[in-house]
């Protein structure tokens, strides 16, 4: 696939799947823009993919502050965003009884309220035809244990992101959500600890193994590329039949 000249925003590019979206995109011929919640991750990320096409930006989410420093980047550099992939975001898993306030906030800061507003600041500064993305995950439908605010936090994105496939089709935007099943990511090892869980979801999965970022990243080329010119408002599920598995 071939994004040359295509300029692409992603969030949450300095580790995992927005890194590998960062470089697929990056060897696709693009310009892209990652941001990140500090600047020792963004400079490591812009060692490893080392090209003049990647430039980089301390931009938390999770405030207005830091989707304004975002928006103000696009404004005074005149981006016209071909592609907004909205993919920062974490989990913290505990049961319903220890969840804390602080865990409900920073989730719901970062996975919902943080990428509604993106989205809602750069719409002016969307190219027609654009592609909006959004990561979601297979929590957005399941209702596993110990998973109560993170799957509230996927499930209410991907009805913002449907509202918004629906609101901004006049302009031929598409607008699609990429779920992920278990993916071998920093923030993956973060979120799940011990080797029990790990080995738990591995066993879940169909194919029996967890996914690879680069394989969430190609995901995201094909539903950005013309070859998905007439996808609009779907979640695709890419997680080796984790969903639909029986033997869970
Ligand atoms: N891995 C999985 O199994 C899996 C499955 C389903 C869905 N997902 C989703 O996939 C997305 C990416 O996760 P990942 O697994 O690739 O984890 P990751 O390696 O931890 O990547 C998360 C990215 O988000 C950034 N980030 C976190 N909070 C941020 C904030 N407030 N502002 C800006 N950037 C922020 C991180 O950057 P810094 O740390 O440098 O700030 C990092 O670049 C998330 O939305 C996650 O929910 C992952």
């Amino acid at each position: 696939m071939n994004f040359t000249n295509k300029k692409v925003i992603i969030t949450g590019g300095t580790t995992g799947i927005g890194f590998a979206t960062a470089k697929a995109f990056i060897n696709a011929g693009a310009t892209v823009w990652i941001t990140g919640r500090n600047n020792e991750n963004l400079t490591k990320a812009a060692s490893k993919i080392a090209s003049e096409n990647l430039q980089t930006l301390v931009a938390d989410t999770s405030h207005m502050q830091g989707i304004e420093t975002l928006e103000h980047v696009v404004i005074s550099q005149d981006i016209k965003i071909d592609i907004l992939f909205l993919n920062a975001g974490l989990a913290v898993f505990s049961g319903i009884e220890d969840v804390t306030e602080a865990d409900f906030d920073l989730q719901f800061n970062t996975n919902v309220k943080g990428h509604f507003f993106t989205l809602q600041k750069l719409i002016p500064h969307l190219a027609e035809g654009a592609n909006v993305l959004f990561t979601s995950s297979t929590v957005a439908t399941a209702a596993n244990l110990g998973s109560s605010i993170y799957s509230a936090t996927k499930g209410a994105l991907n009805k913002i992101a449907q509202v918004a496939a629906n609101e901004l089709a006049h302009r031929s935007i598409r607008i699609n959500m990429i779920s992920p099943g278990p993916v071998k990511t920093e923030g993956f090892d973060s979120a799940v600890t011990t080797d029990e869980a790990k080995n738990h979801l591995t066993s879940s999965v169909a194919l029996n193994r967890l996914g690879h970022p680069d394989e969430i990243a190609d995901t995201v080329l094909f539903l950005a590329s013309e070859k998905a010119s007439f996808i609009t408002g779907t979640e695709l599920l890419v997680d080796g039949g984790y969903t639909t598995f029986a033997r869970k």
